[in-house]
């Protein structure tokens, strides 16, 4: 087991597009556990690897905590729905902000084996896809905020 550093906003990492996993290796096998690890470790639902500094198109995702999700090379096939609610990562720590997402996602992936699988998700696990697709091509849940990145205390306060 090994936790990696994750990346803070402002890394240019987190900017970077990642690219295709084309075959299977054991240190790509041993970044998947240690992203795991890691996830679990600092508490999060989803962690992508341009987090933890590898340009890789693999997200690990687990909303229950009980529930581990792979994808490798993710593509979004359909949507539908919409939920409004607050979203946090960890690459940017202590904060929160509300995001529009669909409530319903349809995914196709591949997983350990590289074998091609279908995912469908909806409320927090569509979220969470829909964040995790986005940090592949560079991008953070704070650029589709609406009214402002917020400190997590303070939404704690309002609940
Ligand atoms: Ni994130």
């Amino acid at each position: 087991m090994a936790i990696r550093n994750v990346r803070e906003m402002g890394d240019p990492v987190l900017n970077k597009i990642c690219k295709e996993v084309k075959e299977m290796t054991p240190r790509t096998l041993e970044l998947i556990d240690d992203m795991f690890d890691t996830m679990y470790e600092e508490g999060g639902v989803g962690l992508a690897a341009n987090q933890v500094g590898i340009l890789k198109r693999i997200v690990v995702i687990d909303v229950t905590g009980e529930d581990p999700v792979l994808l490798i090379n993710p593509v979004i096939l359909e949507t539908s729905g919409e939920q409004v609610g607050n979203e946090g990562c960890l690459s940017v720590p202590g904060k929160a902000g509300v995001v529009r997402r669909p409530n319903y996602v349809k995914v196709r992936a591949n997983d350990r084996e590289l074998n091609t699988i279908e995912i469908e998700g909806t409320e927090l696990l569509a979220r969470a896809i829909c964040h995790e697709v986005e940090h592949l091509d560079g991008h953070l849940y704070v650029e589709k905020v609406e009214g402002g990145l917020k400190d997590v205390e303070e939404i704690e306060d309002e609940e």
